[in-house]
């Protein structure tokens, strides 16, 4: 089974999931801080990530996710909505986006508010 490593400044974990999951899915089985404003329907760019390692072995984007992606804030070559793009084979290496991360906290706010209470949250520049 795939390794699906999310990274973040505030956490980096992994999680093995099958072929065919989506990163989203994935990064919910793992506890990772992937934001998804609109459910995963491919109506926001709150679930923007940056692929660092495997961006060839998912599956195909469509064209609704890119003109859904041109949405987004600091869209990248290497830039997926994680709801619209499946696992292939391949390990990955998945960089959550700042503006993904926000979206998390905005919609987790018991985590917003512990983090904020340690000082880890919002992220220094
Ligand atoms: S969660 Fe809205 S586009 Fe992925």
């Amino acid at each position: 089974m795939p390794k699906v490593t999310f990274k973040s400044p505030l956490a980096e974990l992994s999680v093995d999931v099958p072929p065919g999951t989506t990163l989203l899915d994935a990064a919910e089985k793992g506890e990772a801080q992937v934001g998804h404003s609109c459910g995963g329907v491919c109506a926001c760019s709150t679930c923007h990530v940056w692929i660092r390692k495997g961006l060839d072995s998912l599956s195909e984007q469509t064209d609704q996710e890119a003109d859904r992606l041109d949405m987004g804030f600091d869209v990248r070559p290497y830039s997926r909505l994680s709801c619209q793009s499946e696992i292939g084979n391949e390990d990955l290496l998945v960089e959550i986006t700042e503006e993904s991360l926000s979206a998390f906290m905005d919609e987790n706010p018991a985590i917003r508010h512990r983090l904020e209470a340690e000082g880890r949250w919002p992220l220094k520049k």
